[in-house]
């Protein structure tokens, strides 16, 4: 069973999907630190993100994994280097890449014929799985996204203005529409959540609310299903 939750950086997504896959068992998939980890995987290589050649050879050597919501490259957890902003910019780029989109894709694909699934990403409703049993579509306002997105920055220690991270937020959200790829959209099927007003355990309550509706589960156990994702080796 796949859950998908697209939608913009700072909708709180993550959060969220990691919250609705506790509750229900399944496990939780960040595309996004896919894209990240190439990104970062790439700027080790010293290639290019538009290089398609050089991108190619680079995911043909990789062993990119996800477990238990990190992500290793070759047996690496870089689940915090990927937190960067010098990845952040590298990866809206290298996720432009058709070779790169179409190696994760495939990947996730595969991940999903493993396991239960809660999915996160920009495409994963759309393009990844038109057919999920269950589509969301997160958004927020562009000042609370950025808001989220700078108090999670100065957690992490990282200084910079709530300014430039509203103005790179416009700069990506608009570069996450025009991709020529896979624009971020709703899936025409996806329930639509903003969540610019509700505290995330709430959009948690509101999403199991309608999974069990959807799946016609109104007495469906919480934590049922069990997760077979293996670690990595
Ligand atoms: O959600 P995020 O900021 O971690 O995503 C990193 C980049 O990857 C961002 O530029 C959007 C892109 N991305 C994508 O194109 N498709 C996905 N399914 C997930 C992320």
């Amino acid at each position: 069973m796949i859950i998908t939750i697209d939608g913009p950086a700072g909708a709180g997504k993550s959060t969220v999907a990691r919250k609705l896959a506790e509750r229900l068992g399944f496990t939780y998939l960040d595309t996004g630190a896919m894209y990240r980890a190439v990104a970062l995987a790439a700027l080790r290589a010293h290639i290019s993100p538009t290089d398609e050649q050089a991108l190619a050879n680079l995911l043909s050597q990789l062993r990119l994994e996800w477990y238990n919501g990190r992500i290793f490259l070759d047996g690496e957890d870089v689940s915090e280097q990927i937190r960067q902003p010098v990845i952040t910019e590298l990866a809206r780029r290298v996720a432009d890449s058709p070779t790169v989109r179409a190696f994760l894709g495939h990947l996730q694909r595969h991940i999903a014929q493993q396991t239960n699934l809660v999915t996160e990403g920009r495409d994963q409703g759309t393009k990844i799985f038109p057919h999920a049993e269950c589509k969301f579509f997160l958004t927020a306002s562009p000042e609370v996204r950025a808001w989220r997105r700078w108090q999670e920055l100065q957690n992490r220690g990282i200084a910079i203005t709530y300014e430039e991270v509203l103005r790179q937020q416009h700069e990506r959200d608009q570069q996450d529409a025009a991709r020529a790829l896979a624009p971020l959209q709703p899936a025409a099927d996806a329930i639509l959540v903003d969540t610019s007003q509700l505290p995330i355990d709430a959009v948690v309550e509101l999403l199991l609310a309608h999974v069990r509706q959807r799946l016609g589960w109104p007495e469906y156990p919480e934590g049922i299903a069990t997760d077979r994702a293996r670690p990595p080796s």
